[in-house]
């Protein structure tokens, strides 16, 4: 389809979606999270241009725009902004970018907290850069993605999607410290499958909700830094620092504190169980990753509480929690790869009773990082 739209073969990037296993609402604190690539993915296919223009076609909108005068330095409230938002930051980082055609297909769900926003931008980030014979190591080129999407599509998202979209291993999920980047991968074993049903209530991260729970938890960090020296980040903090100030919170920050202090702990002790092997531990720490972010974080919603409690007693069933930056969206589920099929089946029918809502359920597995299409 790009040819016959703009005359040229083109270079085509492969930027997958994510879902996050453990560690939720934990990056931009410096913390812990251990999320995997997943089988669905953007593509971006990228053709020179002799007139200076760029132009961006998306096939899920059916849309083309064309920027006359090439990069442009601010948001226009569009989708294009994910695109030109990495191709301005990669403009600002000294790159000459040329005129360009660019066309972007998908088959990441949006606004479910799979991320489509970093598979978008990672996409294009590795597109722009074939163009001009650029390359980065995966960790900087994911700073450089979370800064478009924080300083120009305006959005406070952390390192997470960006870095596992760009890191990310087949058949393993990724244990990342937010604070250094530096990452252990854990391999998922074969006999465990990835379910993840989508709700179907829309999730934002542009949206209120993200950015007060954030503000929420960095005013208990403030706290807690006020009496303590060397607490820039909840990472730095323990629950005895809590415990010791938390009648100087907010009732709320002390509660948004208390989730993602628990949370880096769930998480390294997650990554240790699934390297181990030891299912039990996982599931059981995904239980009350779920209960925390739900009810001291409030990041849940009515319909992904009910997908993880109609989850817990059928068969095959590991773990189950919501995932991605909440308030709707999926829930992942780690199932016995041999009940899978009937488990997505019998969720899905128990999920549309209760809800009325027909629910997406799909049964992925943990794919590579972003790269060329040969
Ligand atoms: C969204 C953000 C991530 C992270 C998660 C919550 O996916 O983009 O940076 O904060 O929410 O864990």
């Amino acid at each position: 389809m790009h040819k016959e739209r703009f005359g040229a073969e083109p270079a085509i990037f492969v930027g997958p979606g994510r879902v996050n296993l453990i560690g939720e609402h934990t990056d931009y604190a410096e913390g812990f999270v251990m999320p995997a690539a997943i089988n669905f993915a953007t593509l971006a296919g990228i053709s020179p241009r002799t007139d200076g223009k760029i132009a961006i076609y998306s096939e899920n909108q059916s849309e083309e725009r064309v920027f006359d005068d090439g990069v442009q330095a601010k948001r226009s409230l569009h989708w294009t902004d994910y695109p030109m938002g990495v191709t301005a930051i990669l403009a600002g980082e000294g790159h000459k970018i040329p005129g360009f055609s660019l066309s972007i297909w998908s088959d990441v769900p949006l606004s479910s907290g799979l991320s489509s926003s970093a598979a978008l931008e990672v996409a294009t980030a590795l597109a722009v850069l074939s163009l001009v014979g650029a390359s980065y190591p995966g960790p900087k080129l994911a700073r450089l993605c979370q800064r478009a999407e924080n300083e120009f599509v305006g959005s406070n998202c952390g390192i997470m999607d960006q870095f596992i979209s760009l890191n990310a291993k087949k058949d393993h999920a990724l244990l990342l410290d937010c604070r250094d980047l530096s990452f252990k991968l854990a391999p998922i074993p074969d006999h465990v499958a990835l379910v993840i049903a989508n709700t179907m209530v829309k999730h934002s991260v542009a949206g209120g909700d993200y950015p007060t729970r954030r503000r929420e938890s960095e005013a208990a960090c403030a706290v807690i830094a006020s009496h303590r020296a060397g607490v820039p980040f909840l990472r730095d903090a323990t629950l005895e620092d809590l415990e010791k100030w938390g009648s100087e919170m907010e009732p709320k920050s002390y509660l948004r504190a208390k989730h993602v202090i628990s949370e880096d702990l769930r998480t390294v002790a997650a990554c240790e169980a699934l390297l181990k092997g030891d299912m039990k531990e996982l599931g059981r720490l995904m239980a009350e990753a779920h209960r925390s972010y739900s009810q001291d974080f409030e990041g849940s919603c009515v319909e992904a509480d009910a997908m993880v409690a109609l989850a817990q007693d059928l068969p095959g069933l590991i773990g189950a929690r919501l995932t991605g930056g909440g308030f709707g969206g999926c829930t992942i589920n780690l199932v016995e790869q041999t009940e899978a099929a009937a488990f997505a089946k019998a969720l899905a029918a128990r999920y549309a009773e209760k809800t009325g809502i027909a629910p997406q359920i799909h049964v992925c597995h943990a794919s590579g990082g972003a790269h060329r299409l040969e």
